[in-house]
Formats: C-alpha cells, sequence, structure tokens
C-alpha cells in the first residue's frame, strides 16, 4: 500500500523482450488510469523492442545481462541493486524470462506481480500456448499473480480467458492471450496503486476481501 496518497507509485518494470505489456502500463500512465510512475525499465537482454518503447517514453532504462554473471545469485544480486536504487513500491515483471532466485524474490514478496500466459495453475512453465492446443482444451487465458519463489506459484489475482479455435497456431492464441494480457494487467496494477491489493499470508485481499484461491475472472464489457 502507498503510504502517502498525494504520492504517485514508484514502479519498476523488468522485461526481456518486446515489451507490449510494457507498453500498456505506459499507455495507462498517459491516459492517466494508472496512479503511478514508471520509474525505470530494466531488461536482462541488450537490444529488445521494449527498451525502445521506454526510450521513446523517456523512461531509464537498464541492461543487466545475465550472460556476464558467473552465477544465478551474481546476476540476481546485481538486479537487485538497480532495482533498489528505485525503491519502488511496485515492481512489475513483463515478459521477464528468467528464473529468480528465493533471495531475490524473498526481498519483494508481496509487491511484485508477474503475468503468466495461461489460466494458472494449468501449464506453468514455457510454450504454454501449444500445449493448450496439444491437450485440445477449448479456453486458454492469462493469469496475474503476486510473485513467490515457486516459478508461476504466487496466489493469483486476476484471470482472463479466450476461446482456442480449431485452426489456432500457437501464434495465433498467443496474439488472442496478449490481448487480454494488456487488459489485465494495468488494472491490477491499478488495484495495488490504489491500495486495494494486498497479500497477507500467501493470500490476496482485493478491497479488504479476501479472494478465491483462482483469483477473481476479468469480464469484458
Ligand atoms: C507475455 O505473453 C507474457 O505473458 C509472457 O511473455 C510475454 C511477454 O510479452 N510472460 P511482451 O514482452 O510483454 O510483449
Amino acid at each position: 500500500m502507498i503510504s502517502n496518497q498525494e504520492k504517485k507509485a514508484d514502479i519498476v518494470i523488468l522485461i526481456s523482450g518486446g515489451g507490449s505489456n510494457l507498453q500498456s502500463f505506459i499507455d495507462a500512465c498517459n491516459r492517466g488510469v494508472l496512479d503511478g510512475r514508471i520509474a525505470a525499465v530494466i531488461s536482462n537482454k541488450a537490444n529488445v523492442k521494449g527498451l525502445e518503447r521506454a526510450k521513446i517514453a523517456n523512461i531509464p532504462s537498464f541492461i543487466v545481462d545475465h550472460n556476464t554473471f558467473p552465477t544465478r545469485d551474481a546476476f540476481d544480486l546485481e538486479l537487485a541493486t538497480v532495482v533498489n536504487m528505485f525503491k519502488p513500491d511496485l515492481v512489475i515483471l513483463a515478459g521477464f524470462m528468467r528464473i529468480l532466485t528465493a533471495s531475490f524474490v524473498n526481498q519483494y514478496v508481496g509487491r511484485m506481480i508477474n503475468i503468466h500466459p495461461s489460466v494458472l495453475p494449468a501449464y506453468p512453465g514455457l510454450n504454454t500456448h501449444q500445449r493448450a492446443i496439444d491437450a485440445k482444451d477449448t479456453i486458454a487465458g492469462a493469469t496475474v499473480h503476486f510473485v513467490t519463489p515457486e516459478l508461476d506459484g504466487g496466489p493469483p489475482v486476476l484471470q482472463a480467458t479466450v476461446p482456442i479455435e480449431k485452426q489456432d497456431t500457437a501464434e495465433l492464441l498467443g496474439a488472442r492471450v496478449l490481448n487480454v494480457e494488456h487488459k489485465i494487467y494495468p488494472i491490477v496494477a491499478q488495484w495495488f496503486c490504489q491500495g486495494r491489493l494486498t497479500l497477507r499470508h500467501n493470500k490476496v485481499f482485493h478491497d479488504g476481501v479476501e479472494i478465491d484461491e483462482k483469483g477473481l475472472l476479468f469480464k469484458d464489457k
């Protein structure tokens, strides 16, 4: 929760690639529907489109290239140093494709969120869309969740679903899911910035009410 209601929440966003989710936060800030300020963008990869998006939006960006560190611990230590420079109220993983160590994650429990392109607990990990198609599922989707040391295992906050069409490829389905990601992720960030979202003893509270372990379900108008 943000202690001083006058102050906008400071947000640090971690990316690894295209940054379309990052863009949805930039757009939400510009539209005045996110009461936060993106203080910095950090990428573990150079030359990715997300870094260009940050530059265009005049957001300071940093590259912490995991390839230049001897161990995961050493990378996470440097990553935390850069994140902590901004004293963020909220850390957002937006397509950040590195597994984070428990000692990194534990610094941010309750103030770090991630989006995963499946309806968790189904399909944690990679290749979610192909796995859903191969399993002949009829529904796919995305989940915004608090981050805990368990990979894609933190408590869900908000889920959105999309249909899987007969002719779907992973690419087609991925684009459909990405479209709903861009809707639900800024909503959750805004709830957090407004102090409406808290994590207590691994349970999510929205407006003071404990939510179901699957998270809330997004309903598009
Ligand atoms: C999204 O599908 C997100 O759920 C997953 O990686 C993708 C990132 O896309 N973790 P982008 O970089 O935000 O465009």
